[in-house]
C-alpha cells in the first residue's frame, strides 16, 4: 500500500497547461441547478448565510473540502472489514500503524474530528494568561485556545497578507518576531508554538522547511514544544516538493515524516487529510500523551474508538496512507492553480500563488465600494451562489469576533473561499466557475452589503443569518435574467 513514488507531470501536445486527473469516476451523484429565482427564495430563506442553505438549491457545493473529499475504492472496501468493537479494535492497530508509517509516531489518541483535537490540547496545555504563538489562526483553534483563557499570537510575514505575490511560502511565520514575543512574554508562559500545514484562513497557503526547521530551533533554544496541525499537510508537502530547492526530489512521504519529526505533537482533522471522517492526537513522547489521555474517554471515546464508528477508522487508515501520493494530495491545488490562473489573466482579484484547499477571491478589492463593516466577503458569497447556484464560505470579518466594547474586529483579509474538495469536480464545473465569476466581476457595483439581524455569541459565522441593506439581489437577478434570458 505504501505507493511513495515521484511522478512527472503530464504535457499536452498542444501546450496547453491543463491538469489532467490521475483517477476515474465510479460513484457519481446527480446536480440540480435551480432557476435563479429559486436560488433568490433560498438565500433569503437561509439568512444570506451560505452554512444554512440546503445541498437541494446547490450546484457546485465549494463550501468545503471537510468530510467532502471524494474517497477511493480502497477506503470505501475497507470500511466492510471493520473490525466492530467498543474497545481492542483491531482496526485501531491498523490505524496506529498507519500513523507511524505515515507521522512517524508512535502514540496516537482518536477523536471525532480536528476541533476535538483542539479541545484536548487546549484544556491540557493551555492556562489563565498562556500565550500561544502560530503561524496564522483557525477558527475553531483560536475559539478552544480563548475558552481555555490563552491567547493567540500571529505571527505572519508582510507576504501573507498580499493578495498577488509570488511568493511561495505565504504561510512562513516570521521567527524574528517569533524569537521577540519569546523574550517579552517569557518561555514559561508560551505552551506550545502552533504551526499550521498550508494556513487556511490566508488562502491555503504553505510554510517551508526551511521556515519550520528554524521554528525548531528557537523551540529547542527555549525549551518549548511545537504542535503541528496536520489537517492541510499533504498539500504543504506537495508544495514543498514543488517550490522548495532541495525537495524536488524527494518523495510526499519522505516530506511528511521529515515536517512531523520536527514537531512534538501533530493533530489533525481526519475530514481533511485522509478524506475520511475522524482526526487524531499523535506524538512520540509518552508525558505529553498521559496528560492528555483521559480527556478522550470523556469527551470522544473509548481509546480505540474517539467518537466515530469503526468503519471510519478504517478508511481514515487508507486515506492516511493515500496522503503519500502526489496524484492525490497534488489534485485539488493543482486544479485550484488553473481556476487561479484563469480568473488572474481575467484581471479578478484572486490570492496568488494559488494554495491548497480552495481558490480564494479578495473580496475588498472585488467589491471595493463596500465597508468592512458590511461584510463585503459576506455578500460576494451570496451574490456568487444567487448568480451561479455555487456555494462558498466568507472567510472575512463575518467570521471574525467582536471586541469587549461590542464592535467588529476587522479581519486581515475578506475573502471568498471556493473549495476544491479532491476529486469531487470536473475541469468543464471550474469553467462554469470562472465564466460566472467573471460575470460578477462585470456586474460588481449592483452588489451591496449585509447586516446581521441574529448573531450567535461564539463562532457567529456558522448559524447567524444576515440582510441585505438595500433590495441588491433583486436587482442584481433582475441583470442576470436580461443577459442569461432563460439560463438558469
Ligand atoms: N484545523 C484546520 C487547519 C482546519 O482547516 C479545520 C477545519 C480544523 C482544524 C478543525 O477541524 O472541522 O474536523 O473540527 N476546517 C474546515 C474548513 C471546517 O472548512 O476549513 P474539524
Amino acid at each position: 500500500m505504501e505507493k511513495t513514488q515521484k511522478k512527472g507531470t503530464v504535457k499536452f501536445f498542444s501546450g496547453k497547461q491543463i491538469p489532467l486527473e490521475m483517477h476515474k469516476v465510479r460513484i457519481v451523484q446527480s446536480l440540480k441547478l435551480v432557476p435563479v429565482e429559486r436560488r433568490l427564495v433560498a438565500i433569503k430563506e437561509a439568512g444570506f448565510n451560505s452554512f444554512l442553505l440546503g445541498t437541494k438549491d446547490i450546484f457546485l457545493d465549494m463550501l468545503t473540502d471537510s468530510g467532502t473529499n471524494a474517497m477511493s475504492d480502497e477506503q470505501l472496501s475497507k470500511m466492510f472489514v471493520a473490525d466492530d468493537a467498543y474497545a481492542g479494535s483491531q482496526s485501531f492497530v491498523k490505524f496506529q500503524k498507519s500513523i507511524y508509517d505515515v507521522f512517524g509516531k508512535e502514540l496516537v489518541l482518536p477523536v471525532h474530528q480536528g476541533r476535538a483535537a483542539e479541545n484536548i490540547l487546549s484544556q491540557t496545555f493551555v492556562k489563565q494568561g498562556s500565550i500561544v504563538p502560530m503561524n496564522y489562526h483557525f477558527t475553531t483553534t483560536l475559539a478552544h485556545i480563548q475558552l481555555n483563557g490563552g491567547t493567540v499570537v500571529e505571527l505572519y510575514t508582510p507576504e501573507a497578507m498580499k493578495i498577488k505575490s509570488t511568493h511561495p511560502f505565504k504561510g512562513n511565520i516570521d521567527i524574528v518576531r517569533l524569537e521577540e514575543l519569546i523574550n517579552k512574554k517569557g518561555p514559561e508562559n508560551i505552551p506550545f508554538i502552533r504551526m499550521e500545514a498550508s494556513t487556511n484562513l490566508i488562502g491555503g497557503q504553505p510554510y517551508s522547511m526551511k521556515n519550520y526547521k528554524d521554528v525548531r530551533q528557537i523551540a529547542d533554544k527555549y525549551k518549548i514544544m511545537i504542535v503541528l496541525d496536520a489537517s492541510l499537510i499533504g498539500e504543504n508537502a506537495y508544495f514543498i516538493q514543488k517550490r522548495e530547492a532541495g525537495y524536488e526530489d524527494k518523495s510526499i512521504g519522505f516530506i511528511l515524516k521529515e515536517m512531523c519529526d520536527l514537531s512534538d505533537i501533530v493533530y489533525f482533522s481526519g475530514r481533511k487529510v485522509s478524506s475520511s471522517r475522524g482526526g487524531a492526537i499523535c506524538t512520540n513522547r509518552k508525558d505529553l500523551y498521559n496528560k492528555m489521555k483521559d480527556l478522550v474517554p470523556l469527551y470522544e471515546g473509548f481509546l480505540t474508538y474517539g467518537g466515530i464508528s469503526i468503519r471510519e477508522i478504517e478508511a481514515m487508515t487508507v486515506g492516511l496512507y493515500e496522503t503519500m501520493e502526489e496524484d492525490v494530495v497534488g489534485q485539488s491545488p493543482s486544479f485550484i492553480n488553473y481556476a487561479v490562473q484563469e480568473l488572474d489573466k481575467l484581471g479578478l482579484p484572486v490570492v496568488m500563488p494559488g494554495g491548497a484547499l480552495g481558490c480564494h477571491v479578495d473580496a475588498r478589492q472585488f467589491l471595493s465600494h463596500i465597508p468592512q463593516s458590511e461584510y463585503p466577503a459576506g455578500a460576494l458569497v451570496a451574490a456568487f451562489y444567487l448568480i451561479s447556484g455555487v456555494r462558498g464560505m466568507e472567510r472575512g470579518t463575518l467570521s471574525s469576533i467582536r471586541d469587549e466594547n461590542g464592535n467588529d474586529i476587522l479581519a486581515d483579509l475578506e475573502l471568498m473561499r471556493l473549495a476544491f474538495p479532491r476529486r469531487v469536480f470536473t475541469l468543464s464545473q471550474v469553467e462554469y466557475l470562472i465564466d460566472r465569476l467573471n460575470w460578477l466581476y462585470q456586474n460588481r457595483t449592483l452588489v451591496g452589503g449585509i447586516r446581521f439581524v441574529e448573531e450567535p455569541p461564539v463562532l457567529r459565522f456558522f448559524n447567524g443569518r444576515l440582510e441585505p441593506l438595500s433590495p441588491w439581489p433583486e436587482k442584481l437577478m433582475a441583470k442576470f435574467k436580461a443577459d442569461f434570458g432563460d439560463s438558469l
